[in-house]
C-alpha cells in the first residue's frame, strides 16, 4: 500500500452536523440471537445485524448444525429457521470467535448423538474452554483432543444434557456461563448452575439473561453465583428481533455533535439497552457534554455549550469509550480527568499511552497516570495547519476516536488530522468513515422546514431552538403579518378597507434583518419592536388583514425569498414557522412539522407569557380562510405538544429534520 493510501484524511464539518447515523449491529447481541432463535426453534428474522467474520463464522455453524441461516447483507438481516434436518456428523469451525466457540459447542451438547469434529483459528487453542468442556463433560458428552486438552481441535460427541447440580467454573470468561444459561432449559432433569468463583464481565451476563426472556428462556437467579429453574416461558419476540446497534461504535456519533455541533440521530439505540457501553450516553447527558434524547426508534444526541468546567469521571465499566471522550475533551472548556482505565494499556494497544501521544502531537496538554489521563482544553485546536499524523497502533479504537475529533469545525475545510493505518476499523466497524462522509454530506444538505400550527402551540421556542442547534436560519412569518398590520394601522387603514389594504402594500418597502439567528423582517428600513406588534391591539385583527389576497401575495413573494437570502447569509437550512409555510410558502419543504396542543395548555402558556391573546378567535379565522388556511399538510408530521416538554418536543422536531 502507497503511503496516501494508509493514510485517511478527516475533513473538518463546514456545517454543524444534522445527519443520522446507523452503527452496525452489536456482534455480542447478533451471536446471542442466533443462537437463541436456533434454540426455540420456528422462523427469526435478525433485523440490524452485524455482518463480520464472527457472526459469519457463527452463521455457518449453525447451518453445519441443521438450521436455515440466510444472509441478505443490504436488508441486514440474517434468518434462521430450523431445516427440518438434524445432522449425525458435522464439521465446525469457530475461528477466534469466543462467542462462537463456546455457544456453538453448548448448542451441540443439547443433541442426543452424533459427531461433531470443532476446529478454530490458533488464537482460539490458546483462549479460555476448560470452564465449559468440563460441565458439558459432566453433562453426558464425550471429548475427544486432537492437541491440547480442553482446547480446539476436539471431537464431540453429544448425549444431551442430564441436568441436576452443576459446578461451572467460569472466572475466565462470562461467556462459559452465558453459554450455559443459554441450553439450561434443554435438561433432562432440573438443573442448577453453581458457580464456583466469581465471573468477570456481569454485564455480558445479563445481556444474556435478557434476551434469553426476550427468546422465551426463564431462569431464576438464586444468589450472584446460582442459577436455577430454567424454564420455556411466553416468548416477548415474534417473527423479527431487532438487534440493537453496537453501543461502542454509536459512541462515536454521539461526540460528534460535541466537536462539530448540530445534532445526530442515531438510529436504533434503546432506551434499556442490553449494552453496558451505552452508559456512555448517560455520561454525555449528565454532565452537561451533549444534550441525549432518548427516542422510540433511537437517539437524538445535540451539541450543548462546550464550555463546562473540569470533569472528572470514572470509565471502569464503559472503557472501551474512553478514546472517544478524551479525543474530543481538547474542544470543551474544562479540564477532563478519566480514571479506571489501567487495564486498556494491554488492550489492542496501551490505549492510555496511545491516546496521550496522540493528543500531545495535536498540541494538547495531558497528565498520564498509569490508571488516568487528564486531558486539557486546547482552544488552538482549529488552528492546526495540520494535517497530524495520529497513530493508531493498528487499534480501531484510535482510529474513530481521532476521525471524530478531526471532524471540528473548520470553515475552510483543511484536515487536521491524518489517520494512520486507518482500515484497522474493520475490526468491529468495516464501513466507519464511509459512514462518516455520509453523515458530513447530509449535514452539508440545506434544508428547508416548515414549522404550522396555531397561536401558542410551541412553533415559535421550538423553531428558534432547533434553528440555533442546527445553525438554520429562523423566520417567525407571524411576526411579517403583524408587521404589517402595524404598518397599516399606522396609517390608519382599517381592516374593513381592502382596497386601501392594496394600494397601501405597494408603498411598503421590505427587507431583512438578522438578529440572534433570526430573520426579522424591516418596513421602510426598520424592525418593529416586538412591544409595538404583539399588542391586544394587532393581535384582535393580525388574523383579519391575513386573510386578505393582497396582503398573503405580497407576503408569499418576500416569504419564498428567504430560502435563498438564508443561503447567501451561510446558514445550513431555513426554519420557517406559520399558518401555511407546509401548504402555500414551501410545498415542497424538505421536512413539515406540525404543532397542536389542547385548548387549556395554549391558554395556560399565553397567560405565563403575559399576554392577552384571542387564541381561538384567531385560531377560527385562520383555518376557515379561503385563502391558505391553517391546515396540516398531508406530509407533515403531527406532534402534539400539550403534554411534552419543550425539550421534548425540540427533541422530536431535531430528530425528523435530521432524517430528512
Ligand atoms: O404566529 P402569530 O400568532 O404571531 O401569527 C399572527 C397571525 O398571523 C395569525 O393569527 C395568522 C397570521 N399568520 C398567517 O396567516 N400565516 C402565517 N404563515 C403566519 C401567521
Amino acid at each position: 500500500m502507497s503511503e496516501a493510501e494508509n493514510f485517511q484524511l478527516v475533513r473538518p464539518f463546514s456545517k454543524k452536523c444534522a445527519a443520522v447515523a446507523v452503527p452496525p449491529g452489536s456482534k455480542s447481541v447478533t451471536n446471542r440471537a442466533m443462537v437463541l432463535s436456533a434454540l426455540r426453534g420456528g422462523e427469526t428474522v435478525l433485523r440490524g445485524a452485524l455482518f463480520s467474520r464472527d457472526t459469519e463464522i457463527m452463521s455457518d455453524c449453525l447451518r453445519s448444525l441443521g438450521f436455515v441461516s440466510e444472509r441478505d447483507s443490504a436488508a441486514r438481516t440474517f434468518r434462521i429457521a430450523p431445516s427440518g434436518k438434524k445432522p449425525e456428523a458435522a464439521k465446525l469451525f469457530v475461528g477466534n470467535a469466543g462467542t462462537v466457540a463456546r455457544f456453538a459447542s453448548a448448542l451441540v451438547a443439547t443433541f442426543d448423538g452424533g459427531e461433531f469434529i470443532f476446529d478454530s483459528d490458533d488464537e482460539m487453542k490458546v483462549r479460555p474452554m476448560k470452564g465449559l468442556l468440563e460441565a458439558l463433560k459432566e453433562q453426558g458428552s464425550e471429548f475427544e483432543f486432537f492437541e491440547r486438552e480442553w482446547s480446539f481441535p476436539f471431537k464431540m460427541s453429544p448425549r444431551g444434557l442430564k441436568g441436576g447440580t452443576l459446578a461451572l467454573d467460569a472466572s475466565v470468561s462470562s461467556q462459559i456461563l452465558s453459554a450455559i444459561l443459554m441450553v439450561g432449559a434443554f435438561a433432562k432433569s432440573p438443573l442448577d448452575v453453581v458457580l464456583s468463583g466469581e465471573t468477570v464481565s456481569r454485564p455480558f451476563v445479563d445481556m444474556t439473561i435478557k434476551m434469553m426472556e426476550s427468546f422465551g428462556f426463564g431462569l431464576d437467579e438464586i444468589s450472584k453465583s446460582r442459577f436455577s429453574n430454567f424454564r420455556r416461558i411466553e416468548p416477548s419476540v415474534g417473527e423479527f428481533y431487532d438487534v440493537e446497534p453496537d453501543a461502542t461504535a454509536a459512541g462515536y456519533f454521539g461526540a460528534l455533535p460535541v466537536v462539530a455541533g448540530g445534532a445526530c440521530f442515531i438510529a436504533g439505540l434503546k432506551k434499556d439497552s442490553l449494552q453496558g457501553d451505552s452508559a456512555f450516553f448517560d455520561l454525555l447527558q449528565e454532565s452537561g457534554i451533549a444534550r441525549v434524547d432518548k427516542l422510540d426508534e433511537g437517539f437524538i444526541v445535540s451539541s450543548e455549550t462546550r464550555d463546562i468546567s473540569p470533569r472528572e469521571f470514572d470509565f471502569k465499566d464503559i472503557s472501551d469509550t474512553f478514546p472517544t471522550l478524551a479525543a474530543i475533551a481538547p474542544v470543551l472548556g474544562g479540564k477532563i480527568s478519566i480514571c479506571g482505565i489501567g487495564h486498556t494499556r494491554r488492550q489492542e494497544c496501551d490505549r492510555v499511552s496511545t491516546v496521550a501521544e496522540n493528543l500531545r502531537a495535536l498540541g494538547t496538554k495531558v497528565d498520564e497516570k498509569e490508571d488516568s489521563l487528564s486531558v486539557y482544553p486546547n482552544p488552538d485546536i482549529a488552528k492546526i495547519s495540520g494535517p497530524v499524523e495520529i497513530k493508531t497502533r493498528f487499534d480501531h479504537r484510535m482510529a474513530m476516536s481521532f476521525a471524530v475529533l478531526g471532524c471540528f469545525e473548520g470553515f475552510d475545510s483543511k484536515p487536521r488530522v491524518k489517520i494512520e493505518d486507518p482500515k484497522c476499523v474493520s475490526k468491529t466497524y468495516p464501513n466507519f468513515f464511509d459512514d462518516l462522509d455520509s453523515v458530513r454530506e447530509s449535514s452539508e444538505k440545506f434544508r428547508i422546514v416548515a414549522v404550522d400550527g396555531g397561536a401558542a402551540v410551541g412553533k415559535s421556542s421550538v423553531s428558534k431552538a432547533c434553528s440555533k442547534t442546527l445553525g438554520y436560519l429562523h423566520v417567525d412569518t407571524g411576526a411579517h403579518y403583524r408587521t404589517l398590520t402595524y404598518g397599516l394601522l399606522e396609517e390608519g387603514i382599517l381592516p374593513s378597507d381592502e382596497n386601501g389594504v392594496s394600494e397601501r402594500l405597494a408603498s411598503f418597502t421590505l427587507g431583512t434583518a438578522v438578529e440572534n439567528g433570526s430573520a426579522r423582517m424591516t418596513l421602510n428600513g426598520r424592525v418593529v419592536p416586538d412591544e409595538l406588534i404583539r399588542t391586544k391591539t394587532i393581535n384582535s385583527s393580525v388574523s383579519i388583514f391575513a386573510a386578505m389576497q393582497s396582503v398573503r401575495s405580497f407576503v408569499k413573494k418576500y416569504q419564498t425569498s428567504m430560502a435563498d437570502f438564508a443561503k447567501s447569509e451561510g446558514f445550513g437550512g431555513l426554519i420557517m414557522e406559520g399558518r401555511d409555510i407546509g401548504n402555500a410558502i414551501f410545498p415542497n419543504a424538505d421536512v413539515k412539522i406540525f404543532l397542536c396542543a389542547d385548548e387549556a395548555t395554549r391558554a395556560a402558556r399565553r397567560a405565563k407569557e403575559g399576554i392577552s391573546d384571542s387564541i381561538s378567535e384567531r385560531d377560527k379565522l385562520d383555518s376557515t380562510r379561503k385563502i391558505s388556511p391553517l391546515k396540516c399538510a398531508e406530509d407533515a408530521v403531527k406532534i402534539d405538544t400539550s403534554k411534552l416538554s419543550k425539550d421534548e418536543v425540540v427533541a422530536r422536531a431535531l430528530a425528523e429534520i435530521v432524517k430528512s
